[in-house]
């Protein structure tokens, strides 16, 4: 007899954008004519990268001819990249990262979702309220989170509230926390830690022998200089701290998928009988026995967006999506709603008008101007009363999508 895994059957309802995708879809078919914008999930607009576009034509060639060719490349990925990543990313901001310490994948997600592989069952895991679902997501189905509660709240997981009231900045936790997910910037309030909070997080896990989960998807769209763009920037961090970074914000690849995890040497964690382990070492053997390696193709790809032209080029679209975020903030604040985000990420969360409940407001976005966002209550209870929209449309979408806000909503 097979039985399912029972902790599947304690998650409430779709995945957050699935279910997004379901009600427009829903819309769609009862509405075919109606023009939908979506500012629901955070997907680009914009093509790749030339420079991408370009190192792909040439490694497909390469792929073509025997001498070139390239079979499974090394799980961790190739060096041309990770030394390229180590150099812009952490050498250029004075931050050591040690080659064997970066380990490619196809994607954050992914490695956010499977991170929770390498710690004990009865680890607690503490998250920020609200927070993209799939921290929590992953950790209801490894079983270890409980019951879910009429509150919205899992019973075994520690939640950190983010909210206006303590300037998204989440107190320390009241109780024992073993994993703790950042997100910096934050998706999906736009918001950033000081350097002063992240030292605060940093202190905590070495004194609690805890961990940070330190997701930075969202790092190249930091602005303000003062903004740590890695939690390794921190005293101590390498000890306690695993980073995730994307390439799919920073260049594209939503589509294309790649992305990367760091885990210093340094980081280890305790057995039951006493014994500390680098979590490196099981990271490493997880990934190569579930993972065969980002395709080369993509990771050349990648590697493009490093060189100076490179940079140049995604700076430039990331300007594009940042004008969008002003649009939005602007344009929103005007109507006299309180809007946060969209200085150092490309999402805008606001309240909505008179605390209406998240997914009242999906409904009534949707039917009243044909616009797609995310209701804030999808990333956690601390969301509710709340609303994302990405920076990540098309200019005269993001334009026509306020204008129809304006003109069509009795806010
Ligand atoms: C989001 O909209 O929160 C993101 O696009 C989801 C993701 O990166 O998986």
């Amino acid at each position: 007899m097979a039985y399912v895994n029972e902790n599947y059957l304690k998650l409430p309802g779709n995945y957050l954008f699935a279910e997004v995708a379901r009600r427009v879809a829903a819309y769609r078919d009862e509405h075919p004519d109606a023009d939908v914008i979506r500012l629901g999930i955070g997907d680009v607009t914009l093509p790749l990268p030339a420079v991408s576009i370009e190192a792909m034509h040439t490694a497909v060639d390469e792929m073509a001819k025997k001498e070139t060719f390239r079979g499974y490349g090394p799980e961790q990925g190739y060096d041309f990249l990770i030394d390229a990543i180590i150099e812009r990313n952490y050498t250029a901001r004075g931050v050591t990262v040690e080659p064997d310490e970066v380990f490619v994948s196809d994607g954050s997600k992914s490695d956010c979702g499977n991170i929770q592989e390498i710690f004990s069952e009865d680890a607690i895991v503490a998250i920020t309220d609200p927070v993209y679902p799939v921290y929590l997501d992953t950790n209801v189905m490894a079983g270890r989170t409980g019951k879910l509660g009429a509150d919205g709240h899992f019973e075994g997981v520690v939640y950190l509230p983010s909210t206006e009231e303590n300037g998204f900045a989440p107190a320390l936790p009241d109780r024992r926390a073993d994993m703790i997910y950042l997100c910096c910037p934050n998706n999906p309030t736009g918001t950033t830690l000081s350097r002063n909070e992240l030292q605060k997080w940093v202190n905590y896990a070495r004194e609690n022998d805890a961990v940070i989960l330190f997701d930075a998807a969202y790092a190249a769209y930091i602005t303000e200089p003062y903004v740590p763009r890695s939690i390794y920037e921190i005293d101590g961090a390498r000890e306690v701290a695993i980073e995730f970074r994307s390439f799919s914000k920073t260049a594209g690849f939503t589509g294309t998928r790649c992305g990367y995890t760091v885990i210093p040497k340094t980081v280890t964690a305790k057995a039951k009988d006493g014994s500390r382990h680098p979590l490196n070492a099981l990271w490493s053997r997880r990934h190569s026995t579930k993972f065969n390696g980002t395709a080369y193709i993509v990771q050349r790809g990648a590697a493009a967006i490093y060189t100076d032209e490179g940079q140049r080029q995604v700076a430039a679209n990331i300007a594009y999506y940042m004008e969008n975020a002003r649009i939005i903030r602007e344009g929103l604040s005007a109507l006299g709603l309180s809007v946060f985000g969209g200085v150092n990420a490309p999402y805008i969360w606001l309240k909505t008008p008179n605390n209406m409940p998240s997914w009242d407001f999906f409904d009534k976005l949707l039917r009243e101007a044909n616009v797609v966002g995310t209701p804030g209550a999808g990333f956690g209870p601390c969301g509710e009363g709340c609303f994302r929209l990405t920076a990540f449309g098309a200019r005269e979408d993001t334009e026509k999508a306020i204008d129809r806000i304006r003109q069509r909503l009795d806010i």
